[in-house]
């Protein structure tokens, strides 16, 4: 069956109260659409501690920079109502840009610090078009718990800090990444792909694996590591590497030693195509 749909504010927000009232637990995931396996997977986790899903979809602006992506994002709103239908979802939120930004506003959210790093660097502004909508979307639906994924950590990251201090009354949850069967993460973006870059966009789980097992077998130092990461990425043909860091898994802040649990993270352009990913080591 394909869940209700919305596309404004009030609607939304009247669904979700008449749920509430019948004593429901609200879930959500937030999405950009072009739904794959990896959001199923968010949704289903859902669904599994709330009573009514509610899954947005919604390709936010203000999170890309002048020269990404925006405009030819995929955008698949069919097959994505047949997904959320096949998962379970009751209600699918999908405003238009003017019902979320209209013309007065200005306020914007910023998370200094874990905003600026890492992925911050090269999309400036990024985290802060993540974190303003997910705080609205946040302020529209009211859940009791909302899904996010560890594929995208530094995002996760933000948006719990920004959770917290901000006494937004909600837990996040951040689920695995789902990956394909030859380990690349899921992604939107990995449509984007030729079938030679395809084939070599595992480089990025390859070093991190590589990575997992030289911890494993003892390596301790964050420069060895490192430089095996880049060397895999830098061997890899048509791989051009953005960043590959070991940082504080909970403040991303430069790890001198790995004494602590640490996020391993990547960026990598293949083409215009920037994928990520990441894995964290516990210690
Ligand atoms: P989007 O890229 O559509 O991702 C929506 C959610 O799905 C995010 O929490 C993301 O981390 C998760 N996700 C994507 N690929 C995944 C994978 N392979 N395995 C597990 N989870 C995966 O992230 C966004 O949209 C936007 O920034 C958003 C939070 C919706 C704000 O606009």
């Amino acid at each position: 069956m394909l869940p209700s749909s919305s596309e404004t504010i009030a609607e939304t927000r009247a669904a979700v109260a008449s749920a509430r009232s019948a004593g429901k637990r609200i879930g959500f995931v937030p999405t950009m659409g072009a739904l794959h396996a990896g959001h199923a997977s968010l949704i289903r986790a859902a669904r599994l501690d709330s009573d009514f899903t509610v899954v947005s979809i919604f390709v936010n602006p203000t999170q890309f920079g002048p020269n990404e992506d925006f405009t030819r994002y995929p955008r698949t709103l069919a097959a994505d109502r047949e997904l959320c239908g096949a998962v379970g979802t009751d209600l699918i939120f999908s405003p238009t840009v003017p019902e979320m930004y209209p013309p007065t506003s200005r306020t914007i959210v910023e998370v200094p610090a874990l905003q600026d790093v890492l992925c911050g660097r090269a999309r400036p502004g990024h985290f802060r078009g993540v974190a303003t909508v997910v705080l609205k979307l946040l302020e529209i639906v009211r859940p009791d718990v909302a899904v996010f994924g560890q594929k995208d950590a530094q995002q996760a990251l933000v948006i719990r800090r920004m959770v917290a201090d901000l006494n937004v009354p909600v837990t996040i949850r951040v689920h695995p990444t789902v990956r394909e069967s030859d380990g690349l993460a899921m992604s939107s973006r990995n449509r984007y792909l030729d079938p030679t870059q395809r084939l070599h966009a595992t480089c990025l789980h390859r070093a991190l694996v590589a990575a997992e097992n030289l911890v494993a077998n003892g390596e301790r130092s964050i420069v060895a590591l490192q430089s095996t990461l880049a060397g895999i990425i830098q061997g890899t043909p048509g791989a051009q590497l953005d960043y590959a860091e070991i940082r504080d898994a909970d403040t991303l802040d430069v790890m001198t030693a790995l004494d602590r649990p640490a996020l391993v993270a990547l960026a990598v352009y293949f083409g215009s195509t920037r994928l990520i990913d990441n894995t964290l080591l516990n210690f």
